[in-house]
């Protein structure tokens, strides 16, 4: 009898963990795509694979209240490739739900599509969900693996889960510092003796024979704007904002303000500042403007005004918010850090060093560093607060 030869699977050379990787790494793909709309529900990616490694179906958690990732992947198999389901495997990021909330319990469609095996990214951390899904689909007899790039799926959805965990927003503290970690100028700041500047076409540098005490010169002047080498200002106005982003990561700032739910600053800075705090080089939603002052004088209209952090946690909680960024300055910063109440820090360092200013926020000890990012000779440290999150290779398609 002649054996027919069996054709080549995508799978031929992989061992079974890096095809689970494989397919999980497509969900975390899928589930990226929830970002604005699934919240306040989990970003969720499904993928459904025949014993052939064909991906037949795919979906993701597009919208709150609507049908969840696993949903939408059995709702995309043709009718054709329906018979393979009985073969087939699930890959899901996050454990499927077990009880019913605007939609049916996914696990329960799961074990009706009586697929063989469920892989799971990691176990749903919400007090109704919490290893039930896994528990419901082992005991109708299908293989459930769960742990599948673990730290990825949990690092997509921590804001999901400090919300569900600490019963708190994600906090993200930011700031911005000169490498002698200063956040402004300070009044009558005078320049360095022998101080030279060059103008780079999008931002201002500076030049000296001992990098570690030359100063930027700012306001950008209109010498620094125009190219060619200048002497700094022998004395600055006072307490003033001072450039410190570059163009490029101005709009990183303004990407990171789409990506979350609320945005907050303090007292002074909203006087010397004058910060708009809303979303300008991107685009995307507002975050909510919060500003934390003991008194309400002269505040713009569009900030929300709170006397303390816990009001204000407890207002955001009520408003289902998961994310906060804190963006300054260091009283308000220091004030978070003191009480333990941030999850990520970000710090963005330019080369250059002022004389007087506020100085930054030390970075807590328990914070470990995540990633590290360089851009226009400034330098944005990611720390995270769970050692657990970090990422020694990380995945791009979750930041
Ligand atoms: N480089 C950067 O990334 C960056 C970012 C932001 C700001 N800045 C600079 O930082 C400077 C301001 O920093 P700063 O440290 O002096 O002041 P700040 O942190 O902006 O504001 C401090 C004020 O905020 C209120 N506040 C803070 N925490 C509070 C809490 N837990 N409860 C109640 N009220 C609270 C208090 O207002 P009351 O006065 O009402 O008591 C306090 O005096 C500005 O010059 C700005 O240019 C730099």
């Amino acid at each position: 009898m002649i054996r027919q030869r069996q054709q080549p699977t995508a799978h031929d050379s992989l061992s079974s963990r890096a095809i689970d990787e494989l397919y999980m790494r497509r969900c975390l793909q899928l589930a990226y795509n929830g970002l604005h709309n699934a919240k306040p529900n989990p970003m969720v990616g499904a993928v459904i694979v025949a014993a052939d490694g064909r991906i037949i179906g795919e979906g993701y958690h597009v919208r709150c209240g609507q049908a969840h990732a696993e949903v939408n992947a059995f709702a995309s198999v043709r009718p054709a490739d329906e018979p393979l389901l009985r073969g087939a495997t699930l890959y899901v990021s996050l454990e499927p739900c077990s009880h019913w909330g605007k939609t049916p319990p996914c696990a329960d469609l799961i074990v009706s599509k009586k697929v063989r095996r469920v892989v799971c990214g990691c176990v749903d951390p919400f007090a109704q969900v919490q290893g039930r899904g896994i528990q419901r689909i082992r005991e109708a007899g299908i293989e459930v693996t769960v742990g599948v790039l673990e730290r990825e799926c949990l690092e997509l959805n921590r804001k999901f889960i400090a919300v569900n965990t600490a019963k708190r927003p994600y906090i993200i503290l930011k700031w911005a510092e000169t490498k002698n970690h200063k956040m402004n100028r300070q009044t009558g700041e005078a320049s360095l003796p022998g101080l030279s500047a060059i103008a780079a076409p999008d931002r201002c540098v500076t030049r000296h024979e001992d990098a570690a005490t030359a100063v930027c010169p700012s306001p950008l002047s209109a010498a620094c704007q125009g190219g060619g080498e200048v002497t700094a200002p022998a004395l600055l106005p006072r307490r003033e904002p001072l450039p410190i982003s570059t163009p490029f990561t101005k709009m990183l700032v303004h990407k990171l303000r789409a990506e979350n739910d609320a945005i907050l600053v303090g007292h002074e800075t909203v006087n010397t500042d004058h910060p708009q705090l809303n979303i300008r080089e991107w685009s995307g939603r507002d975050p909510e403007r919060i500003v934390l002052a003991h008194s309400t004088e002269g505040m713009p209209a569009w900030f929300k005004c709170f006397s303390d952090i816990d009001t204000m946690l407890s207002y955001l909680r009520m408003r289902r918010h998961q994310s906060l960024i804190v963006e300054g300055g260091a009283i308000t910063l220091q004030g978070f850090i003191d009480r333990g109440l941030w999850d990520e820090i970000r710090v963005e360092t330019a080369p250059f060093v002022v004389a007087h200013g506020v100085e930054a926020p030390h970075i807590p000890a328990e914070a470990c560093l995540d990633r590290q990012w360089y851009f226009d000779g400034n330098i944005i440290c990611r720390y995270l607060r769970d050692k657990s999150l970090t990422f020694s290779s990380p995945c791009d398609c979750c930041r």
